[in-house]
């Protein structure tokens, strides 16, 4: 059995950073382990702007700790009006990515787009400059059961988008459904995808399970929502394949504790500290840890056509405890697992 594993750099390509004090809590987590990460651009306002995006990234970066080498790799959030010139100026300014957002889908959506056709003219500069479009792949028309809002969308809106524009660079973010591996497989390589630690660890069960019996667990609640357990498997297939398609995102999206264990409570599962943890723990439990540096370290930086990072991080076979929470401005912030005990650890 292997104790230890020593990987490349990891990367995470789907990150939620937050801004203000938030930043001192949560960047130096994300920069202990990963080389780069691309931040997600749902703050409040969004960032829509190229320049708004240099200035988050100002920001950013002086929350890394120093002496630490972690770059956040910027992305705009795609608005029904996002002019299709500033995507000329995301290019200068070194943006990678442009998020869509259906509007109302998800946390900080609700300036999101209300109808792709609205967005035509910005798509086409975006196909012709090479920058990818990230997508928050689920429908949100009330109808729609929330358990089927992704396999609807990829059918309703990406199978016609991606005819319209066949060389757009796409990656359907956090997917959580068979359905949703079917589709990248089958797609060309302008299609990526990116997998979190906790959609490949656990299954809908896991938010309403107690110590001895039934209960509501808000910190397993995040969207895309946990799927059924042949969902869960379907991803776990897809991330140790081997295929260059999948990658890590850890999605690791911090809420204050308060606002996640109340009446209505925010969606977003705060995997940061302890990341490549559970991805260790999700590819050894199927015999797969060979393939974990392929998905973390090289597979998203080939799809964005970055440089795979030099230096190494090593996982070793140790229980440990996660940290019960960590001060976050004047709240508290709870890790997924905090209290729990994990197998590997980050040495
Ligand atoms: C994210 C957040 O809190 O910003 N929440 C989540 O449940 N994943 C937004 C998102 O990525 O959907
Ligand atoms: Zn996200």
């Amino acid at each position: 059995m292997m104790q230890t594993i020593t990987l490349t750099r990891p990367d995470d390509w789907h990150l939620h950073l937050r801004d203000g004090v938030a930043l001192q809590t949560v960047v130096p987590h994300s920069a202990a382990q990963f080389g780069r990460a691309i931040v997600m651009p749902n703050l409040q306002p969004p960032i829509t702007t190229a320049a708004a995006a240099l200035a988050y990234r100002a920001r950013i970066r002086a929350a890394v700790p120093p002496g630490v080498q972690f770059e956040p790799l910027m992305t705009l959030y795609l608005t029904d009006n996002l002019p299709a010139d500033e995507i000329k100026r995301a290019v200068e300014a070194g943006v990678v990515a442009v998020k869509l957002y259906p509007a109302g889908a998800t946390t900080h959506s609700d300036a999101g787009v209300t109808d792709l056709r609205k967005t035509w003219k910005t798509l086409e500069a975006m196909q012709r400059a090479g920058m990818p479009l990230l997508l928050h792949g689920e429908v949100t028309t009330p109808e729609v059961d929330i358990f089927d809002r992704e396999a609807v969308f990829i059918e309703r809106q990406l199978i016609p988008l991606r005819h319209d524009f066949p060389e757009l660079k796409i990656v359907l973010e956090h997917i959580t459904t068979r359905e949703a591996v079917q589709y990248v497989n089958a797609a060309d390589r302008f299609t990526g995808a990116t997998l979190t630690a906790h959609h490949l660890l656990f299954n809908r069960n896991a938010i309403f399970t107690g110590a001895s019996g039934a209960g509501l667990r808000p910190h397993y609640f995040c969207l895309p929502v946990l799927k059924r357990e042949m969902h869960r498997q379907a991803l776990l297939q897809a991330a140790s394949s081997g295929s260059a398609k999948f990658f890590l995102g850890s999605d690791s999206a911090p809420h204050a504790a308060h606002l996640k264990e109340s009446a209505v409570g925010c969606a977003g599962c705060y995997t940061a500290p302890v990341a490549m943890e559970l991805y260790a723990q999700a590819f050894d439990s199927v015999g797969a840890l060979d393939q974990l540096e392929a998905f973390a370290s090289f597979n998203g930086a080939d799809f964005y056509g970055l440089p795979r990072n030099s230096g190494h991080i090593t996982l070793k076979r140790e229980t440990w405890v996660v940290p019960e929470s960590f001060a976050y401005d004047e709240a508290l912030l709870k890790p997924l697992r905090s209290g729990e005990t994990l197998p590997w650890r980050m040495v």
